[in-house]
């Protein structure tokens, strides 16, 4: 049975409003905030609209999490390296606090909304101030408030599916936005906690999108990133448009550049492809995830399409948009896994040639059907085959970079080059780092360069002109 999912009712997003003033006039409200973020875009989104409540409650950011009065770590679960290593942090502050007591710790995101996380908090992480999940977002000013006014314990699990509208947002960046498209999973890909954590599938109206875009392009956005778990199924149901139309749509707005993440391969439509090939601002970049290259491991995976159906979904795409940049994210390890499957998901790398990969070891998350599943493979086995995999992608990967050289791109600078205050690093169309001269002058500005080498997975260039698009 399909549930009915809502977009908060104003009246409650004017109630939450009021509480955020009511913080702002307390006199003992914390003074500085930071925010701790784990995992995907979608998190890091997220993080951005708590930010933007803590500073209309009129909190400042903190330099380091040590000096803040107030620190949320917005936590994910998708492997459990992302909780444990969560939960070691969270713990470590608590320690910091003994010489800070007015120190307030939260903890929100996906892993408060896994089973048995609020009891855990409450039993044994007792010195978190506060705890709420993914769905419980817009109740934050709430929750913030009723902690400060008891001191103790609050950890809230909401299992609404909701969509939350006109969250103030603090982006962290001017010119490059995150726009969240649809919120949840319905796919239960067999080894995933998405779908549990983040709930059922649900799109924003296309009007709330489109508005949104719109006030992001009058104020200087040059780049959007849409937002969503499956992209690709946005709309579905009765009355939506599809994620090609409102990707015309938007295409026509006026956005310098255009991406969108994450697309699963069984919704990939010809639609799609065709909206992409025919426009001028969606970027030629597409992430992908494989997940396996073997159709027994997929099919046990819960994914619904084969090898063959995402080769020639990959095939389309090139056709469509020439020299497009490729991405994927691949598991290793998935129970019953033999060496000959893990071998095919090696030639399908070799086969596809992608730009970059995400390699991740199968990490059993309870509550999924694939932790049940027996013949769970030995550690040292998977480590061997990520090994293996990793080897394989940086070959490859050396080799299919060598189109650009030569070729210019337009960047969008990011910040500065980790290695080098002379230089400057962002993303070109294809979604390639690249690094080339420059101050922090660049920052934010769409650069046009040459791309002159390789160097570690990343492409080098030099500046040609200078493009304020
Ligand atoms: N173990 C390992 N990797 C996982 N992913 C999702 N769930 C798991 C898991 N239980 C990976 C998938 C997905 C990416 C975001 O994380 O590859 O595409
Ligand atoms: Fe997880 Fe699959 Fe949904 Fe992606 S599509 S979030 S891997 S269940």
């Amino acid at each position: 049975m399909e549930r009915e999912t809502a977009v908060v009712s104003p009246a409650e997003m004017k109630r939450q409003a009021a509480f955020i003033r009511e913080i702002r006039d307390l006199p003992h409200r914390p003074d500085t905030y930071f925010i701790v973020t784990y995992g995907c875009q979608m998190n890091a989104h997220d993080s951005e609209k708590l930010a933007g409540m803590l500073e209309e409650m009129g909190m400042r950011p903190a330099p380091r999490r040590e000096e803040a009065d107030f620190v949320l770590f917005n936590t994910c679960c998708i492997r459990d390296n992302a909780e444990r290593k969560a939960l070691g942090n969270i713990t470590w502050l608590r320690e910091v606090r003994k010489s800070r007591p007015q120190m307030i710790i939260a903890v929100c995101g996906c892993m408060i909304q896994e089973p048995g996380m609020a009891e855990k908090i409450l039993k044994q992480y007792r010195f978190v101030n506060l705890a709420f999940g993914t769905a419980s977002i817009h109740r934050f000013p709430e929750l913030m408030l009723q902690t400060l006014e008891s001191g103790g314990n609050t950890v809230v699990v909401d299992q609404e599916d909701v969509i939350p509208e006109g969250l103030p947002v603090r982006r962290m960046r001017k010119e490059f936005a995150y726009l969240t498209i649809m919120y949840g999973c319905d796919n239960f890909c067999s080894y995933c906690i998405v779908p549990y954590v983040r709930g059922r599938e649900r799109s924003r109206e296309p009007e709330a999108i489109l508005r949104e875009a719109e006030a992001l392009v009058e104020g200087g956005t040059k780049e959007i990133m849409l937002l969503g778990q499956n992209v690709n199924s946005y709309g579905k149901g009765p009355g939506g448009i599809s994620f090609a139309q409102l990707l015309r749509q938007l295409d026509g707005m006026g956005i310098p550049r255009i991406r969108f993440m994450t697309s699963h391969p069984k919704d990939l439509s010809d639609e799609l492809i065709d909206v992409m090939s025919a426009s001028r601002h969606i970027l030629p970049q597409f992430h992908l995830p494989v997940q396996s290259g073997n159709n027994r491991i997929l099919e046990a995976m819960n994914r619904h399409y084969t090898r063959e159906r995402y080769l020639d979904r990959v095939a389309r795409l090139r056709q469509a948009v020439p020299g497009i940049g490729l991405s994927t994210d691949i598991i290793v390890g998935f129970p019953g896994e033999t060496e000959a499957e893990f071998q095919d998901t090696m030639s399908l790398v070799r086969e596809v040639r992608y730009d970059s990969a995400f390699t991740f070891i199968y990490s059993p998350r309870v509550g999924t059907r694939a932790a049940k599943m027996p013949e769970q493979i030995p550690q040292e086995v998977s480590s061997r085959r990520i090994e293996e995999l990793i080897a394989l992608q940086e070959a490859l990967q050396q080799e299919t970079l060598k189109r650009f050289l030569g070729c210019e791109e337009e960047i969008l600078v990011e910040g500065l080059s980790r290695r080098s205050d002379t230089a400057v690093s962002g993303k070109g169309g294809h979604g390639i780092s690249t690094t080339f001269d420059g101050t922090a002058e660049d920052i934010g500005k769409i650069v046009r360069v040459r791309i002159t080498g390789i160097k570690n997975n990343t492409l080098t260039a030099e500046r040609m002109d200078e493009k304020n698009a």
